[in-house]
This record gives C-alpha cells, sequence and structure tokens, in this order.
C-alpha cells in the first residue's frame, strides 16, 4: 500500500469512527432499546397518550403525582416534565427500569425535576406526599388479583383527599365466562392481545376492582376506552 492508499484509508476510518459516535449520541443504547422494547415499545404514542389522558382529567403541574409500575418513564418522562419539581414519584419491581429510568431523565436533562424513583416489589408508594394523581398503565393487565388488590390497598393510604387513580386493564366478563380466553379488541392495525383469567396477561371485570375496593376508602368509575391502541380499558379508583 502506498503513502495516499494508506491516507485515504486513515481518513475513511476515521470518518466512520464520528459517523458511529454521532449516531450512537442519537440513538437509545442497546439497553435502553431493550428496556423500551419490554415496556410495550409505542414509545412516543403512549407517553403522550398517557400525559394527554391525564391532562385532560384534571391534572396540574401542581398535582403530586404517583407512578405505579413506572417502567424506563416511556410516559414518566414527559409527567417530569409537566410537573413541579419533586411532584413525580415513581415505583418498579425491577431494578433495571428504575436505573433506565434514571438515565432517561438524564438523557432529556430532567434531572434537576427532584423526580423520586424507588425500586419496590411490594407496593411501597409512601413518599411522604399526599398524591392528587396516579397512574397504572399497563400494569395490572400483567397481575393477578392479590397483587392487584395490595396495590390499591397501599395506594389507597396515600391518596390526597379527592385523589384519583387511574389503571389500565383488559375487560372481561363477570362469572364463570371469565375463563374463556378472550381476544381483546383493538385499533385497526394493531395487535390485538389473547387474555386470561388464570394466567398472564390478565382480564377482569369492573366488578373484580368493585368488591377489591368494597373495605378501602376507594370507589371506581369504569372510564372504558382511552384510546389505548392495544384495547385496554382504564378504570379510576377515587379515594372517598
Ligand atoms: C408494560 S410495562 C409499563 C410501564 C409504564 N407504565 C409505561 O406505560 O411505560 C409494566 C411495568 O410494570 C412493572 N411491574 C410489573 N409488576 C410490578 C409490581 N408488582 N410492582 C411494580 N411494578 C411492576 C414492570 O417492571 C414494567 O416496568
Amino acid at each position: 500500500m502506498n503513502r495516499w492508499e494508506a491516507y485515504g484509508r486513515r481518513i475513511r476510518g476515521s470518518i466512520a469512527r464520528n459517523l458511529q459516535s454521532a449516531s450512537d449520541a442519537i440513538r437509545p443504547s442497546r439497553s435502553s432499546t431493550e428496556l423500551r422494547r419490554r415496556v410495550g415499545g409505542l414509545w412516543d404514542e403512549m407517553g403522550s397518550l398517557q400525559l394527554n389522558f391525564l391532562i385532560e382529567h384534571g391534572l396540574t403541574p401542581e398535582s403530586y403525582f404517583i407512578d405505579v409500575g413506572c417502567g424506563v418513564l416511556r410516559a414518566g418522562r414527559h409527567f417530569v416534565r409537566h410537573l413541579d419539581d419533586g411532584h413525580y414519584c415513581g415505583v418498579d419491581i425491577d431494578d433495571a427500569m428504575i436505573a433506565g429510568g434514571i438515565a432517561q431523565l438524564k438523557e432529556d436533562n430532567l434531572e434537576s425535576k427532584g423526580a423520586r424513583l424507588r425500586q419496590s416489589t411490594t407496593f411501597e408508594v409512601d413518599f411522604g406526599e399526599k398524591f392528587n394523581v396516579g397512574i397504572a398503565q399497563s400494569v395490572f393487565t400483567h397481575l393477578p388479583i392479590n397483587s392487584i388488590w395490595h396495590c390499591l390497598s397501599n395506594v389507597s393510604e396515600v391518596l390526597a383527599p379527592s385523589g384519583v387513580f387511574y389503571a389500565t386493564f383488559f375487560r372481561g366478563p363477570e362469572g364463570p365466562e371469565r375463563f374463556t380466553p378472550i381476544q381483546q379488541p383493538c385499533l385497526e392495525g394493531r395487535v390485538s392481545v389473547r387474555t386470561f383469567a388464570d394466567e398472564n396477561p390478565y382480564h377482569y371485570s369492573p366488578q373484580d376492582f368493585a368488591r377489591m375496593c368494597e373495605n378501602l376508602p376507594l370507589e371506581i368509575e369504569d372510564i372504558g376506552d382511552w384510546g389505548h391502541p392495544r384495547g385496554q380499558q382504564m378504570m379510576a379508583f377515587k379515594r372517598t
């Protein structure tokens, strides 16, 4: 190889390395891509869908907010930006999600907003605040009934008077028909989910949630369709 060929090779190598690092800077890392896939993809769509829904239902910057099963902050990043400093709290069972959420806040320059994130296997939602609003998006769809009950019980203790906790669920029938798997309706062109009474992903009847709330200071409002692309419905749990 002569001097000019060697020079050309060095230049090409240097350009390729610069292009690679520029593309790494704008593209999520492989672990972040994997975490985004695990929370269901639809990164931009599901983030803004949740924020817009909650703003329509009274979320203001002054609200104290609890995000149960916050994942890698697909929606949390929008909430943190919208809320006053220190008003966002999130819990997730998976410490990789919490680490990914912290990295996401850094990537979005939201570190100074005072978001509080916690890994918990037992729905430890006591952050020393009374929450006005909260959500569990695509969480109850993966949980057996007693885990949902546990979550609602803990959340009911930290909701402000007239605070509301929203949770998405797959709708199923009351009675023994529930034991037949359901192919859930979804938006046109989207993937329909098959759900079960006793296997993940779960479906529940509104009466299931009403029964869970019988001994809790919560009452339900069945909101139903809220535009979820894969047919998850919305239930509101209001502090009585
Ligand atoms: C489908 S993801 C949704 C994440 C987030 N809510 C969103 O919309 O992007 C479900 C999340 O719930 C978390 N999760 C599952 N079981 C949980 C539990 N028992 N307590 C807290 N988080 C849980 C998972 O780790 C995961 O991050």
